[in-house]
Parts: structure tokens; C-alpha cells; sequence
């Protein structure tokens, strides 16, 4: 009844904001002069988002904040430290300042704004961005990705991605996105750490690890912790000879394989899905859940942590970022906590729940745990 009542009131005001003589009214009487205009704004901002994502760009492929992170530069300063002529300075610095990225000083110099001083020492956002460059590349054409017909160059980069393998004339790259995955690992480690006490596990499995950054973090808070990795066999390489290096040789151990063919290493109590569900399709979640309930420890607990769908205040990051960036991909889906759960019953879990994370819109975790033997 509630809902009728709701998609009424919508219509109706759909079919308001659609009419042009009503927008005209809206704009000039002083009650809804506050909503039209911010609704012109928010519909200013989805258009010209583009352009400000390539502003962004262009500051860190100049290094400008780390560059203003000493205090402010006047223009020329700033064009003789990036190499931009004095106007392509002075035309992004004012663009910058109109982002927040940076702000306009006494004297004509510019520091940092708010949002510029963010990415200061940011490795893992920094590289981000810088990795956007294929992204935007892929959207040029959003319609041939929609309908499934172009060739992205993000599935390039993730190499496992679009079921390619390697082969021995043709092993494809997996040092890249390895690197990437690392820089910005620190604040998904950073949102697991705060919300969920790895003490209190004996064994811990991280699958599609990466090069280890999460379980070298993992050993300093629980120092009992035994520690495996699984991941693609030169992803696994990188992970070993990153845990060795960490003085880690006694207690950690990395495994090659594939998750959608070969067996997990089995008696974790504890096992972590990073940012790998989404990666995949349905069918490759299902199995790859599969393949860790097969290998969990009796009344293990698996967390599944990654940035989700329907996330309240987040809704963008989901379904349109991720939902988009996966699609060039070419594998993979944002999906809701509550179909994350509803794959982990059917894979064989039971008792599912959600683990409160500080900034879902990094990372949320879906928990669950399997039955004891
Ligand atoms: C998006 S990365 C996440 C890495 C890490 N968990 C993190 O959060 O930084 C996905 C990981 O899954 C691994 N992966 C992809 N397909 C795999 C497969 N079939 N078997 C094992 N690992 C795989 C990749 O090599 C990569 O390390």
C-alpha cells in the first residue's frame, strides 16, 4: 500500500521536473529555488564528471600534490617542477582549486586543498588513478561494452580475467595488477583489522591473496596466527618471496593453483576472500565458495570482504563504478550483502552474518561460518 503510494508520488513528480515550464517556475520561486538548483548542480556534475576525473588525472601524472606538499608554489614554480608551460600550469592549478584538490594562497601561489592533501603519501589511491588511464580508455565506447561486443583493455591488465590462461609461449602479465592491488591493500587490511579480531583463529587462509600484504599485516596483530595463500601460481611466487623476506618462512606458507580447478590447501579455521568475489561470474563465485567450504576447517569461519552493491551512501561506487569497471574487465558483478549470503548458503555455509566495517564503502564483510564435524 505504502509503495503504491510512493511510485504515485514519484510519477507525479517525475512528470513535474520533466515539463520545461514547471522547471522554469521551480527555478525562480524562492521554496524550490534551493531543490531545482541543486538538482541542476548534481545533473551539471554527472555530466561534466568526466572531465573533472581527467583534472584528477592530470594532477597525479604531474605528481602535483606530492610537488605542493612541501607548502605553496607560485605557477611558474609550479611549471618549472612539472615541465607544463606557465598557462597549462596556471589553467590546471585553477581547475584544481574549483575540485578542492588545491587551494589559491596570498601572493598568486597554490597549496593543497583538502582533498589534495588526501592523496599525499597515498600510495594505493594514487595508483588508482594513475591506473584509470585503461579505464577511460574502455568507457570511450560504453554501448559496445554494454552490449558485450569490445575488446577492453582492463582485460589485458587483469590477466586472469575474460578466461584467458598463460601459456609457456605466452604467459600474461601478473606482476602489474599485483602491484596495484598491494599499494591499495592497506586500507581494506586497515578496515578487516578494526572490525574483526583475528585472534581468536589458529589458521588462517587468504584465497586470491595477492602478494601477501594482507597476512603480513595478519602475523603482527596475531602473532599465533599460522598463515596460507593461495593465488595463481606467479602471483603465489611473489607471495612467498614476500613472506620469506617478512621473516615469516616458519609459519606462512603461499600455494599456486587455480581456485576454479584445483583444491584449496585444507584446515584453515579461518579463511578471507579480499576483493575476489566480484572479479568473478556467478557460476566461478559459486565454485570458488565451493572450493573453500570444501577446505575449511569443521565450524570454520570464511569473511568474503569487498566493497558491495546497495552499500547505503556508497550506492554509486557499486553498481555504477564497479558495475562499469567490471564490465570492461570483462568478468564479474558488484553484488549486495544479501546475494553474497544467499551464494553462501548455497555453497554450504550456515550461519551467515555481516561484520560492521568503518568505511563500507571501501570494504563490507559478509561472514559465515560452516558447521562443526
Ligand atoms: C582483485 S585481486 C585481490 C588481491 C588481494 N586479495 C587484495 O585484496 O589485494 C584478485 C586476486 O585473485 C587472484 N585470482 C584470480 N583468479 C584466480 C584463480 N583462478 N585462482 C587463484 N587466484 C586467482 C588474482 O591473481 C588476484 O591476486
Amino acid at each position: 500500500m505504502l509503495s503504491a503510494w510512493s511510485d504515485r508520488f514519484r510519477d507525479f513528480r517525475n512528470r513535474k521536473v520533466a515539463d520545461p515550464a514547471f522547471r522554469r517556475w521551480a527555478s525562480r520561486f524562492a521554496l524550490t529555488r534551493p531543490v531545482a538548483r541543486r538538482q541542476a548542480r548534481a545533473l551539471f556534475d554527472l555530466t561534466a564528471g568526466f572531465v573533472y576525473s581527467q583534472i584528477l588525472y592530470a594532477c597525479v601524472r604531474v605528481d602535483l600534490f606530492q610537488k605542493l606538499a612541501a607548502g605553496p608554489l607560485s605557477v611558474a614554480a609550479v611549471a618549472h617542477a612539472t615541465g607544463l608551460p606557465p598557462f597549462g600550469a596556471e589553467r590546471l592549478l585553477k581547475a584544481a582549486a574549483a575540485l578542492d584538490l588545491v587551494e589559491s594562497r596570498s601572493g598568486e601561489r597554490y597549496a593543497l586543498g583538502p582533498l589534495g592533501a588526501a592523496l599525499v603519501g597515498n600510495d594505493g589511491v594514487t595508483a588508482m588513478i594513475a591506473h584509470h588511464r585503461i579505464l577511460y580508455e574502455d568507457l570511450r565506447d560504453p554501448l559496445s561494452l554494454l552490449a558485450g561486443t569490445a575488446k577492453a583493455g582492463l582485460q589485458n591488465y587483469w590477466a586472469y580475467a575474460g578466461g584467458e590462461c598463460d601459456t609457456p609461449a605466452e604467459p600474461r602479465r601478473h606482476g602489474d595488477y599485483t602491484a596495484l592491488m598491494a599499494a591499495s591493500q592497506a586500507f581494506v587490511t586497515a578496515e578487516i583489522l578494526d572490525a574483526y579480531s583475528l585472534e581468536r583463529h589458529g589458521r588462517l587462509l587468504d584465497v586470491g591473496g595477492g602478494d601477501a600484504s594482507f597476512l603480513i599485516a595478519a602475523s603482527r596483530v596475531a602473532p599465533e596466527l599460522d598463515l596460507m595463500l593461495f593465488d595463481l601460481p606467479p602471483v603465489a611466487a611473489i607471495a612467498g618471496q614476500r613472506l620469506n623476506a617478512a621473516g615469516l618462512a616458519g609459519r606462512a606458507r603461499a600455494y599456486g593453483g587455480s581456485f576454479l580447478v584445483d583444491p584449496l590447501p585444507s584446515g584453515a579455521d579461518l579463511v578471507t576472500l579480499n576483493r575476489v568475489l566480484h572479479d568473478h561470474d556467478d557460476d566461478a563465485a559459486l565454485a570458488i565458495l565451493r572450493a573453500i567450504r570444501r577446505a575449511i576447517a569443521p565450524g570454520g569461519t570464511l569473511l568474503v570482504v569487498e566493497p558491495m552493491a546497495g552499500t547505503p551512501g556508497a550506492e554509486a561506487s557499486g553498481d555504477a563504478y564497479f558495475g562499469f569497471y567490471l564490465l570492461a574487465m570483462g568478468q564479474g558483478r558488484p553484488r549486495t550483502a544479501a546475494e553474497i549470503s544467499a551464494m553462501l548458503v548455497r555453497a554450504g555455509f550456515e550461519t551467515i552474518g555481516t561484520v560492521a566495517t568503518n568505511t563500507p564503502m571501501i570494504a563490507r564483510i559478509v561472514s559465515a561460518k560452516c558447521g562443526a564435524a
